[in-house]
């Protein structure tokens, strides 16, 4: 029988990028065939994100090209995987009549029956949210690589104001812990060596009375030449536990991603984050404290609503006391069924936008220096191939994510740890010369 063949365009976070994967990895135990681009596919799938308006308006203006692609290639099926299509099932069927299939994050299974009923001329749709589903059985599929994500939880339960998350994606629930390891076995055996653990709030991960640093540690002892990282991490439930965790092992990366979303306690409040700033202070000092040279990164919202100047000279301040290694910022975006949706969208657009330009212009600033202050310094590099720009340079990372260049050496291979000196570095990138191989994936402190 010959294969339809299937393409995923996937936009949005990590999530959906691992989604991808296992929805992959569904429709290759049902006899399809993975193909590298849409235009020699018989089954084109969005894998969509909602998280902002302006990804949402992206997405539309993407399915446009396919519509024009199905006149010319009739048979062709289009379809909307991930958070739009629970968000904008109806107008993506019924009213704009776009596209042919609209399925949810947790009725992936079903793809391969919903693909049929499109084929035959219907309309293939499964949006329900599940409170169980965590695709434990699956084996997405993934190419031969180094890097790799596993989804660790799906959906979350934090309801912070803003976010749509909760409702696209529905409520929190944890996959097994055994069948995580299995799969970090699996990889590593392919030879990855880097593991990002995944959801939108990784710290309350639970399964069978085992927590997030029990997890943690487990996956570090499955192969120590992989490393492990992790993101999101909720200031909330970050414990000291995870810390000690952290610290006690050299395969898990001394990086946390910390989002911090304002500096001013009274929009932390409405943005209904469960903390203050205070708290989240005592989290990074304890973390310096636990583990030496961890590195921070955050998510910052500009433009909440009632944001006044103040509150935003209190999301610089914060930023200029924590210094954090990485910072992605966004304007405020109000989203239909969020309890921030009924607040007042009452920062203007301009002031939004100057207000981001000077958190991102802040954070370049902090990120250029914090580098230079790792001239001279040694750190050890994961070694993933040659460099983008030329073939003279290796491009590498160091446990806090940075991206290292250094001198192309014939003796190292792709997948090797190397000690590299920094010589030079800019905002975003460190440059530096080999020292040898490392048995050690962290540098000590
Ligand atoms: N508007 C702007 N940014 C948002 N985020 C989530 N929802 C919104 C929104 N409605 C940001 C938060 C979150 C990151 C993934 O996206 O900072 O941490
Ligand atoms: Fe959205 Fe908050 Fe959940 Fe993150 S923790 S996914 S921002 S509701």
């Amino acid at each position: 029988m010959q294969k339809n063949k299937v393409f995923i365009e996937t936009y949005g976070c990590q999530m959906n990028a691992a989604d991808t994967e296992l929805v992959y990895g569904i429709l290759q135990n049902f006899n399809y065939e993975i193909v590298k681009e849409a235009a020699s596919a018989d089954v084109v799938l969005l894998n969509t994100c909602s998280i902002r308006e302006n990804a949402e308006q992206r997405i539309y203006g993407r399915l446009g090209n396919f519509k024009t692609m199905k006149n010319e290639k009739p048979g062709l099926i289009v379809g909307v995987l991930g958070c739009m299509a629970e968000r904008l099932r109806t107008d993506l069927i019924e009213e704009k009549k776009i596209v042919d299939i609209v399925v949810g994050p947790d009725e992936y299974r079903r793809l391969p029956e919903l693909i049929d009923i499109a084929f035959n001329g219907g309309k293939g749709i499964g949006v329900k949210l599940s409170r169980t589903e965590t695709y434990d059985d699956i084996i997405p599929y993934r190419e031969d690589g180094l890097q790799a994500w596993i989804s660790v939880t799906r959906g979350c339960d934090k309801f912070c104001s803003f976010c749509v998350v909760p409702f696209t994606r529905g409520r929190e629930r944890s996959r097994e812990l055994n069948s995580i390891l299995n799969e970090i076995k699996l990889l590593s055996e392919r030879g990855f060596r880097e593991i990002t653990l995944l959801g939108q709030n990784v710290n309350s991960y639970s399964d069978n009375g085992s927590d997030f640093a029990d997890l943690l540690d487990a996956c570090a002892v499955v192969d120590n030449k992989i490393r492990i990282r992790f993101t999101t991490s909720h200031p909330r439930d970050l414990s000291d536990k995870l810390l000690y965790t952290i610290a006690r092992h050299q395969n898990i990366c001394n990086y946390i991603h910390l989002p911090v979303q304002s500096g001013s306690d009274r929009i932390l409040e409405l943005m209904n984050r469960s903390y203050n700033i205070e708290h989240y202070l005592k989290i990074i000092e304890k973390a310096r404290e636990i583990i030496p040279g961890v590195s921070f990164s955050t998510d910052i919202i500009s433009g909440f609503p009632t944001e006044t100047e103040e509150d935003h000279e209190m999301t610089i301040n914060i930023m200029k006391s924590i210094r954090y290694d990485g910072a992605y910022m966004f304007k405020y975006s109000p989203r239909e069924g969020t309890k921030s949706f009924k607040m007042l969208d009452d920062v203007t657009e301009t002031i939004k936008s100057r207000r981001l330009q000077e958190i991102i212009d802040i954070q370049q600033k902090i990120s250029f220096e914090k580098n230079q202050e790792l001239i001279g310094k040694e750190e050890i590099v994961l070694v993933e191939g040659l460099s983008k720009k030329s073939d003279l340079f290796f491009a590498g990372r160091t446990d806090t994510n940075k991206v290292v260049i250094f001198p192309f050496d014939s003796k190292i291979k792709e997948g090797s740890y190397v000690k590299v000196i920094i010589n030079r570095a800019s905002s975003g990138t460190l440059f530096g010369a080999k020292k040898v191989e490392s048995s050690k994936l962290k540098v000590e402190s």
